[in-house]
């Protein structure tokens, strides 16, 4: 048929999606808010189910990721998470199997940030951050890649200061951020036989609660100033950047494994000036 044969004010129907996302389920981490949020909103547009980890000291309300999942026409299962207990975590990835039956994608989208100058850097505040931004992402990866019985896809969330660039008062969350790279490399060779891919995903500037903490991270006006260095001209939306997640976990990279994706507005490529 060719747009010609239509009635007018008729539309063709939409083609299927061929990204083979449809029915799938996944398992992230960090679901209660930024990223994670976003990225259970992109699984449901694409047809795939998911559970999402709420970390009960957090403020925001996993609840509201649930409803926006419910809203883009797709199922979401809040679960209790604490990545820093490997008990909680198999816990987590289980209920992706006892609520849809099946887990397919794990998505380590869990952090957090500190401002701590070396100085500071007690053993402590180094432990704590390893604990959640390093060792969680292996609880994670661990516990869902031995509830994956067809193949799978594994995605982790480290940074710009991890991957590309030095970050003062933040060494124990760019060394963590940098031991994930190493970590989904080793991954992806380990894992390959039994049909599972393992990327990381490296967010530049990325508008979300972790960024806005004045405190921690740039906060609103920081970021605002940073978007003027940024090639793209402002910093990215979560919903940026759980596109570029999913797109790793889908049949589109079905050969792309071990590999690093930026996802940071031009701003690691751009010449200093
Ligand atoms: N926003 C950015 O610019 C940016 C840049 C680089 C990397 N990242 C990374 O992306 C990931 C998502 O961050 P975000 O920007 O969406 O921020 P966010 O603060 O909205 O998300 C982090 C989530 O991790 C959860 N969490 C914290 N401790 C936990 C624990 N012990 N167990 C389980 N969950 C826990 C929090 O409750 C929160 O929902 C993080 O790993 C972050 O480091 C973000």
């Amino acid at each position: 048929m060719t747009a010609q044969d239509l009635e007018p004010g008729t539309q063709a129907t939409a083609p299927a999606r061929d990204d083979g996302l449809a029915g799938k389920v996944a398992a992230i981490s960090g679901g209660a808010s930024g990223i994670g949020r976003a990225l259970a909103v992109a699984y449901a547009r694409a047809g795939a189910d998911s559970v999402v980890g709420y970390y009960p000291g957090d403020p925001h309300d996993a609840g509201e990721t649930v409803e926006a999942v419910e809203r883009a026409g797709g199922r979401c299962r809040a679960v209790e998470l604490d990545v820093r207990s490997a008990e909680r975590t198999d816990r987590f990835t289980e209920a992706a199997l006892e609520t849809f039956g099946r887990l397919d994608i794990a998505v380590a989208a869990a952090g957090i940030l500190r401002r701590r100058p070396l100085g500071e850097m007690t053993d402590e505040a180094w432990d704590d951050m390893m604990a959640v931004d390093l060792s969680g992402v292996v609880r994670l990866f661990r516990s869902a890649a031995a509830r994956m019985d067809s193949g799978g896809a594994l995605v982790a969330t480290s940074s710009i200061a991890g991957g590309v660039y030095g970050w003062e008062d933040h060494a124990h969350y760019a060394a963590a951020k940098s031991g994930v790279l190493g970590l989904c490399r080793s991954l992806a060779v380990e894992l390959a036989p039994r049909g599972i891919r393992c990327n990381a995903v490296i967010p530049g500037l990325i508008e979300s609660p972790q960024s806005l903490d004045e405190q921690n991270s740039l906060g609103p006006d920081g970021l605002r100033e940073a978007g003027r260095i940024i090639p793209r001209g402002r910093v990215g939306t979560v919903d940026e950047c759980a596109r570029a997640i999913r797109f790793l976990t889908s049949e589109d990279a079905a050969y792309i494994t071990g590999q690093q994706l930026i996802v940071d507005g031009g701003l690691t490529v751009r010449w200093p000036s």
